[in-house]
């Protein structure tokens, strides 16, 4: 069904500050028996994906971000994935057997309120500047979609390759249910599973593609999802054709060469960003005695000894599997 959309909420002129084209354009739909879902085919602007794809692969993996990386790796060693992976991946030929740079082996980056893995919590001790243009982008979406005052508070971006999947779960931690959550979707396409209320109700299967916009909101807020495929996208090329116009300014060099190792990651590779509201209106992190907060330490800490143990035992393995 066709989703009605507010389009006097969002002026064209600000539309196109976030790279999307005018409200009035947009193909918007609910699903029945969903309410509160929605689903946006890709409303970018020409050129302007290959911006917000640059930004999840350059930009926002870097520090202060929190990203999966950290769990093992000291602050300077992941300082900054794009500049340590980028002649990699440039060189990188089809095969398979090739050591992956940091920017293949990254798997998640938060932003803002960061979203603690163990505790699955926030918390107003883990938080940092939520990326400007991703906050103005996300508003313009949720106030053509009737949401007033949304406010990007906490961001989590999945990286995922054609073996990758996200298990099945409800994104219950925030703390305002009426609060829609967003996600985007670049790069390559992917099988979106909708479930119910419950973990058994059974899913509704649907594609995900480069550009796409889902939001999850109302009686829809809490639906279980996963993603359990990574597919080629169905046109057949390396890359989605949406993502072919590189050019938002005057296509410098830099940008140029920039895209071309975006473009060499996306051909094998989705990113998703979803984008929540922690907090309602007036509301705030309840106190958390000393001891619910050793706890969350102790979870965390374990949580990072295993995770170092895991990785120390991966790369004597990898040194094994990587030796001539
Ligand atoms: C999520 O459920 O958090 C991400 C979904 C997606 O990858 O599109």
């Amino acid at each position: 069904m066709i989703a009605p959309l507010n389009s006097t909420s969002v002026s064209d002129r600000n539309a196109c500050k976030a790279g999307l084209q005018p409200v009035s354009k947009w193909k918007a739909y609910t699903l029945a028996g969903y309410p509160g879902f929605m689903f946006i085919l890709d409303p970018f602007l020409p050129g302007w994906q290959c911006y917000w794809a640059k930004q999840c692969l350059k930009t926002y993996p870097r520090k202060p971000n929190i990203c999966n990386l950290d769990l093992h790796m000291s602050p300077g060693e992941t300082k900054d994935l794009w500049e340590q992976s980028k002649e990699r991946l440039r060189r990188k030929g089809p095969h398979k057997r090739e050591a992956k740079s940091l920017l293949e082996k990254l798997r998640w980056v938060t932003l803002g309120y960061h979203y603690n893995w163990e505790t699955k919590k926030y918390s107003p001790d883990r938080f940092t500047a939520f990326p400007v243009d991703l906050a103005y982008l996300s508003e313009q979406v949720t106030a053509a979609c009737g949401f007033h005052q949304f406010k990007a508070e906490a961001g989590i971006l999945n990286y995922y390759h054609f073996d990758s999947s996200l298990g099945i779960h409800v994104d219950e931690s925030e703390m305002d249910y009426s609060k829609p959550l967003l996600s985007f979707s670049f790069g390559q396409s992917a099988v979106f599973l909708l479930g119910g209320q419950k973990k058994q109700d059974p899913p509704l299967p649907m594609f995900l593609h480069s550009g796409d916009i889902m939001i999850m909101s109302g009686s829809s807020r809490l639906l279980y999802h996963a993603v359990p495929r990574v597919i080629p996208n169905l046109e057949g090329g390396l890359l989605p054709s949406c993502l072919e116009h590189t050019s938002t300014s005057n296509n410098q060099h830099s940008e140029k060469d920039d895209w071309e190792i975006c473009a060499k990651y996306l051909e094998t590779s989705r990113v998703s960003v979803s984008v929540r509201q922690v907090l309602g209106v007036g509301q705030s992190f309840p106190v958390e005695s000393d001891y619910e907060k050793i706890e969350d330490f102790q979870l965390s800490s374990y949580h990072q000894d295993y995770c170092m143990e895991k990785s120390e035992q991966k790369s004597v393995m990898s040194n094994v599997a990587d030796s001539p």
